[in-house]
């Protein structure tokens, strides 16, 4: 299979071409590089990307004009996987602007380059904050979102409408995906685990927001790789065809199109995330208990059972697993 990954130097991005690339399958990487976060981690993911024999490298920004048709034209995917985009939900409140050029013009982009050369499954990576204000857990795909709480949000969301429409007009196969809180080794250096670990281990207090009793529905990011792996096999059917797979099937009555949520299905606190780092680390973190900022929510929790239907049960690392892998890559590439 040929297939472009975009955001292929982020963290959930590298990790599936890595799998795709261990498969036999041909990857452009497509990825700007942007400097959100420490550019040398991405460009070290890369470094252990470009000797495969599979992965060609495309440098190159979504809102740049023509970038991503070119992308296509030389790379002629039978599959795309969307993750490249402006991430984090606070980061929306400090830079909106940057927001809007990764995921709303780069959005608009990528749909006009998947229309231009049509693939045969487009995925994009949409997010759990999509369900933003709603309270009935777990979240499932078919309940209305209409409450996003941070800009982060609300583009994702316009992105979900927007690949949505693409699909009813050009009968583009398409699965957006809604993760939630992905974690494990070369993760994001913005996210409460990356965050904690380089603070205890430097002996500095670490802030703990929603005084500890905040929930997120950690995913394993091998997991969450197994899930789009086996999603991206599993194409929504044209309207007429084989029709919803189970009452909590999401399927557009209009388009090929259809939302997974794709989450562990299993909450945890995060003082409890703060316990099992700590155990990891084998070392005791000062907390500093702070109120939940504003944007953020108090519980994720995803309903897995659209997921089930689709493609089976997928493992689930409990963080008891998950944390002390991801200190031992910590510890390794870091030396410390
Ligand atoms: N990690 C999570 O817990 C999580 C949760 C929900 C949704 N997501 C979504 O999954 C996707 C991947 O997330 P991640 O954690 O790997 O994030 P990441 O920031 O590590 O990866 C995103 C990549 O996209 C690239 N990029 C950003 N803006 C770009 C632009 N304008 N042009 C070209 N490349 C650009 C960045 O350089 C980066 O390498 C994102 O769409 C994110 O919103 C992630």
């Amino acid at each position: 299979m040929r297939v472009l990954v975009t955001g292929s130097a982020g963290f959930i991005g590298f990790h599936l071409c890595r799998r795709l690339l261990a498969e036999g399958h041909a990857v452009t990487g497509f990825d700007g590089f942007s400097d959100y976060y420490d550019v040398g981690l991405k460009r070290a993911r890369h470094a252990t990307l470009l000797p495969e024999p599979g992965f060609t490298e495309i440098d190159a920004r979504l809102e740049t004009q023509g970038a991503l048709l070119d992308a296509m034209a030389r790379a002629k995917p039978e599959l795309v996987v969307h993750l490249a985009a402006q991430a984090g939900v606070r980061y929306s409140l400090e830079n909106p602007g940057a927001y809007v050029d990764a995921n709303l013009v780069g959005m608009g982009n990528l749909l006009e380059a998947v229309r231009a050369y049509p693939v045969r499954h487009l995925l994009y990576a949409s997010t759990s904050s999509a369900y933003g204000g709603n309270t009935a857990m777990p979240f499932r795909e078919t309940d209305r979102a209409v409450t996003p709480l941070t800009l982060y949000a609300a583009s994702k969301l316009a992105g979900e409408a927007m690949a949505h429409s693409y699909s009813h007009l050009f009968g583009i196969p398409t699965t957006a995906f809604r993760f939630f809180t992905v974690y494990g080794p070369w993760g994001r250096p913005d996210m409460a685990l990356f965050l904690f670990t380089r603070k205890i281990l430097a002996g500095e207090p670490i802030e703990v927001f929603g005084e500890g009793a905040a929930e997120r529905d950690f995913t394993y990011i091998d997991d969450l790789v197994d899930a789009i792996r086996r999603l991206a096999d599993t194409p929504p059917p044209a309207p007429g065809g084989s029709g919803p797979v189970s009452p909590e099937d999401s399927l557009s009555p209009v388009a090929p199109y259809r939302l997974v949520n794709i989450g562990g299905g299993r909450p945890e606190r995060l003082d409890a995330m703060i316990d099992e780092l700590e155990r990891a680390l084998g070392r005791t973190a000062q907390r500093i208990l702070k109120p939940l900022p504003p944007g953020d929510v108090a519980r994720t929790h995803a309903s897995t059972g659209l997921l089930a239907a689709l493609v089976g049960e997928i493992p689930r690392c409990p963080i008891s697993r998950g944390i002390p892998a991801f200190v031992e890559w910590y510890r390794d590439f870091y030396g410390v």
